[in-house]
């Protein structure tokens, strides 16, 4: 297990704060935030690039903050891949053996199984310049598992890469996870790469580590606004729970909705739109809010309609909408009502944002 407790590292104006981490032996962990939040100089932090100003690093039970970074059997890839221009292909999965004093036989051997696990047998002559960006990332790759890291710390490997390739190689990723069981420490501001990969997640901001959990708890349940719009959920609002007649009300701006929860004050909310339904009339039971359609948008599995309720309110709806009463699409003007079950609210206490 790889444990950071109350890790601190001030640079210039950054701080790094108070990480308190907990990764498992064999978990694909992945780092999610954006760009300047501090992931980057909290994984040169594990690799030992940086030594702490406060806190203790562990992994596999000993105390690892001040062991120097070549003892700590970790393979680091990098934002930009940093491949020796002057070495070929071969030279540079070989170059990280080459120092620690490896036989030359068992070098070979290494060389092989990594050049198969990923497939780059006919680039070894190559000289990384006249390599593809996705090639590059293969080597990168490879010249970090052939020293058999104990811990795999990759910087945004694949943000350089195109979409169609990015996702080849997510399931590549998971592929070599798989395979080599290796603790791994992802990191990443694309949170369908996180979902993709991740055992669990660690939503970053301002450098400190905000919420940890599975992409679902992540996903369905954020515990702020921050990781709410961050993770790019819809129908995120601010706002607060006011007691009114033995019941919970939540408000934000001109919205309204009776909900059942414990909160009362500042919250934020998040009204599911995949959760949502739309009717022609008002349903009994359930809370229900008029409002007006005010744009239809048709993607590729489901309807996606705006409607006026108060607020703007997202709704994805199946095409045909014939389970909701609607014998054709909705249209902007049309009255409407938006049932919102309990299940499709998430609320949470507000304080920062
Ligand atoms: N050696 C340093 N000295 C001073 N400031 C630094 C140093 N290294 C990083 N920083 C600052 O720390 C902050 C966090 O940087 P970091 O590289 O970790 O961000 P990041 O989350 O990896 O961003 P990105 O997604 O753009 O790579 C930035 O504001 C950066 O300028
Ligand atoms: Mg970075």
């Amino acid at each position: 297990m790889l444990k950071l407790v109350g890790v601190n590292k001030r640079l210039g104006e950054f701080h790094l704060r108070d990480i308190d981490l907990a990764v498992l032996p064999g978990e694909y962990f992945v780092i999610l935030g954006p760009t300047g939040s501090g992931k980057t100089v909290l994984l040169e932090t594990i690799a030992g690039m940086y030594p702490p100003d406060a806190g203790r690093i562990f992994f596999a039970g000993k105390e690892i903050t001040c062991l120097p970074p070549e003892e700590r059997r970790i393979g680091f890839v990098y934002q930009d891949y940093a491949l020796f221009p002057h070495l070929d292909v071969r030279q540079n999965i070989l170059f990280g053996l080459k120092s620690r004093k490896i036989p030359a036989a068992a070098r070979e051997g290494k060389l092989g199984e990594v050049v198969q696990l990923l497939g780059i047998g006919h680039l070894l002559a190559r000289n990384p310049s006249t390599l593809s960006g996705g090639e590059q990332q293969r080597v990168a790759l490879a010249r970090a598992l052939v020293t058999e890291p104990q811990i795999f710390l990759l910087d945004e490997p694949l943000s350089a890469l195109d979409p169609r390739t990015r996702e080849g190689f997510q399931r590549e990723l998971q592929r070599i996870h798989r395979a080599t069981g290796t603790l791994t420490v992802h990191v990443t501001h694309d949170f369908a790469e996180a979902a993709f990969l991740a055992d669990r997640i660690a939503v970053m901001q301002r450098g400190r580590l905000v919420q940890v959990g599975s992409p679902e708890e992540i996903f369905y349940r954020p515990s702020s606004l921050f990781t709410a719009r961050f993770v790019g959920l819809r129908n995120v609002f601010a706002g607060e729970v006011l007691e009114a007649k033995g019941h919970r009300l939540f408000r934000a701006g001109r919205l309204e909705l009776a909900v059942e929860t414990g909160f009362t004050g500042p919250v934020g909310c998040v009204l599911h739109p995949e959760h949502l339904q739309l009717s022609p009339t008002p349903t009994g039971g359930t809370t229900c809010l008029p409002g007006r359609v005010t744009a239809v948008y048709r993607r590729r599995f489901y309807l996606e309609v705006m409607v006026d309720a108060g607020e703007e309110l997202v709704l994805w709806i199946p095409p045909a909408g014939h389970e909701h009463g609607f014998h054709r699409p909705p249209q902007v003007g049309e009255k409407v009502w938006c049932v919102i079950p309990p299940a499709a609210v998430h609320l949470f206490p507000r304080s920062e944002d």
